[in-house]
């Protein structure tokens, strides 16, 4: 069976960007792949996070994750946390990472720019972490937005080197970056990337945001002078909303073309709401009931824990004996 890893960090609310570009393409896989989902909050705290909201945060993701349609029953939905062997792996990996590759890291270098108060080490070394994640479980596949491809490259690059360095230990890893929505964008700034982290709330929708809030952002969002709904960059607003609109009502962009044709973009953004209202109306109603029930979601991360550690902990034993530690026993 291949393997299957992806994750989410638990700093804030998740965006219809998480959505759309990572966990509504990992549903697919449930049936026929060994999957692996993980909440990351050693990555979160990478960032300045509140003890208290993290802490909640991190159920949160994984109410959302089960909301979405992930069923536990089928795939292996953990915290990061409870399994040392990421930060085991990672820092292995980080004594064959060189910091000309750290230094390259696009995010990395946004980041610093944004946070230069708490230039941590950690923030650093994050990209070492992530390929520790997928590592550790012979991963075959990784379903990210399209903001994680430099990421993923450089986690194939660490399985490579490991391999050579040794022997063969670690399967290497491939991206998948859906065609469509692998990178939504602001709705405030269609050049920059949707993010949870903006402080302007109207460049987001919240998989948890009520309707009157989606239809408020969604009529404030940028657009432009041409009132054709047209799905060129020249249209950089309206194509992000195509893409939302086509992503979420599985209609194709022709299609949505077509269909608004003789319409302006007042039309087209009322129905769009719409589409995005009752598109995550499921997932809100889901995800408020999960939230009334934390037994239940203590028991889901308490047993992808155990499930996790088992196959993590084999890969970080072949590790260490590679590199040449003496075995405890
Ligand atoms: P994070 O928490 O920033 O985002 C989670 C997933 O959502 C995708 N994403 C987007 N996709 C499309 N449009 C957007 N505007 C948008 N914003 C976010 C991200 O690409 C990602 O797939 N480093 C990762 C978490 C991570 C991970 C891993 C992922 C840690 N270890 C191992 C895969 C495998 C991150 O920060 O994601």
């Amino acid at each position: 069976k291949k393997v299957i890893f992806s994750g989410v960090q638990p700093s804030g609310k998740l965006t219809i960007g998480n959505y759309l570009g990572a966990i509504k393409n990992w549903l697919k896989y449930q049936d026929e792949y060994d999957c692996y989902f993980c909440i990351v909050d050693l990555h979160a705290i990478t960032v300045p996070q509140v003890a208290k909201d993290l802490r909640r945060n991190s159920l949160e993701v994984l109410a959302l994750y089960i909301a979405s349609g992930l069923n536990p029953e089928k795939v292996t939905l953990f915290i990061q946390s409870h399994v040392s062997a990421h930060t085991e792996l990672a820092w292995v990996l980080n004594c064959m990472t060189y910091m000309g590759e750290l230094n390259r890291m696009t995010q990395f270098k946004e980041k610093s720019k944004k946070n230069e108060a708490n230039l941590n080490a950690g923030l650093y070394t994050y990209p070492v972490l992530m390929a520790s994640d997928i590592l550790l479980y012979q991963t075959d596949l990784v379903p990210v937005g399209d903001d994680q491809k430099q990421h993923l490259e450089l986690a194939r690059d660490l399985a490579r080197r490991f391999n050579n360095r040794y022997s063969p230990t670690f399967k290497v890893p491939e991206p998948i970056i859906a065609k469509v929505g692998a990178r939504i964008m602001s709705l405030q700034e269609p050049n920059k990337k949707m993010s949870k982290s903006d402080e302007n709330e109207n460049s987001y929708i919240l998989l948890t945001d009520d309707p009157d809030t989606i239809r408020r952002k969604v009529k404030r969002a940028v657009t432009d002078s041409y009132n054709t709904v047209k799905f060129t960059d020249e249209q950089p607003g309206i194509k992000n909303l195509i893409t939302i609109y086509s992503k979420l009502s599985d209609e194709s962009i022709e299609d949505i073309e077509n269909k608004y044709e003789d319409k302006g973009y007042a039309d087209f953004k009322k129905d769009l709401a719409e589409v995005i209202i009752e598109g995550l109306r499921p997932i809100r109603e889901k995800f408020e009931d999960l939230m009334k029930n934390k037994d239940y979601l203590e028991e889901i991360y308490l047993e992808g824990a155990n499930n996790a550690e088992r196959v993590a902990r084999k890969t970080l034993r072949k590790v260490y004996r590679k590199v040449g530690f003496r075995p405890r026993k």
